[in-house]
């Protein structure tokens, strides 16, 4: 069966129908997912009866998958991450980010799951920070040219958050010692399109080198505000057997806090990438 996608916003998304990712895709199945992605940045898949291992699979396909150094992974499989909200805290999630920009090889891209959903709420928005990009005014687009910025993990992932469970506190502070903060350029260049996308976010950027601080803080601000204008993002409601797939390299994406008491999990297998430039 042919592949066919719907778009969601003329930025990004589009929704794929006839993939089943349970089973192994062939050779030209998986390269028009691959188009997909390049073209429409992030894919989501209906209806999808998938295990880990399989999740884990297909994910695979795309390269050498991450295993995160702070979240929960599942009993069977290290690269299966968990996000459940019975686990833990998952407000890092309800700020626009891009995973894992405090490694020097950022994911290229992520598989999320839904496992568990409450009846409302938990939503996903992604933006696209090609199109964001594409928009700036030219003189801004100059400026940034070859300004770098530093990431890091702390950012997301205050001591406060681990609270006073010594366990939680050490498994963060060796998360630390592993993950030192990171230089990356602010404006990256997709390694197959070519396209430059913004490359900060609130999630994970602290400052831009060789700027005071109350610049960089301005200029961030700019940017941080203008990557998430409306006309750049999509907004996926959840439904059971959903599979999102992202580009993470030129997107950035929040999950939407507000349906708490209910337990939401999600399972990410999540693929390495290259360092950016
Ligand atoms: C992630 C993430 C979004 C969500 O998996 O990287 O930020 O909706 N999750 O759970
Ligand atoms: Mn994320």
């Amino acid at each position: 069966m042919p592949l066919t996608l719907e778009p969601i916003t003329p930025a990004l998304g589009a929704v794929v129908q006839g993939v089943d990712l349970s089973q192994p895709l062939d050779a030209a199945a998986f390269a028009a997912v691959e188009a997909a992605l390049l073209e429409h940045q992030v894919l989501f898949f209906r209806d999808q009866d998938i295990t880990q291992a399989q999740q884990r699979d297909f994910a695979a396909r795309f390269g050498p998958l991450h295993v995160h150094p702070i979240y929960p992974h599942s009993d069977e499989f290290a690269e299966i991450m968990i996000l459940d909200t019975d686990l833990n805290d998952l407000a890092d999630n309800a700020l626009w980010h891009s995973d894992v920009s405090f490694s020097e090889t950022p994911p290229l891209g992520s598989v999320l799951a839904a496992r568990v959903l409450p009846d409302v709420g938990g939503d996903t928005l992604w933006t696209s920070a090609t199109a964001a990009y594409a928009a700036l005014p030219e003189p801004i687009k100059q400026m940034l040219a070859g300004l770098t910025a530093t990431h890091d993990l702390a950012k997301s992932f205050p001591a406060e958050r681990f609270g006073a469970d010594p366990e939680a506190r050490a498994q963060l502070e060796r998360a630390k010692q592993n993950n030192p903060p990171v230089t990356h350029p602010i404006v990256r260049t997709h390694p197959v399109t070519g396209l430059k996308a913004i490359y900060v976010s609130e999630g994970f950027t602290t400052h831009i080198n060789g700027l005071p601080q109350d610049v960089s803080d301005s200029l961030l601000s700019l940017l941080f505000r203008h990557v998430v204008r409306p006309e750049f993002t999509m907004r996926w409601r959840w439904r059971a057997g959903d599979v999102a797939l992202w580009d993470n390299r030129i997107t950035q994406h929040f999950a939407v806090d507000d349906y708490r008491p209910h337990r939401r999990v999600m399972h990410r297998a999540t693929v390495i990438g290259d360092r950016p430039f």
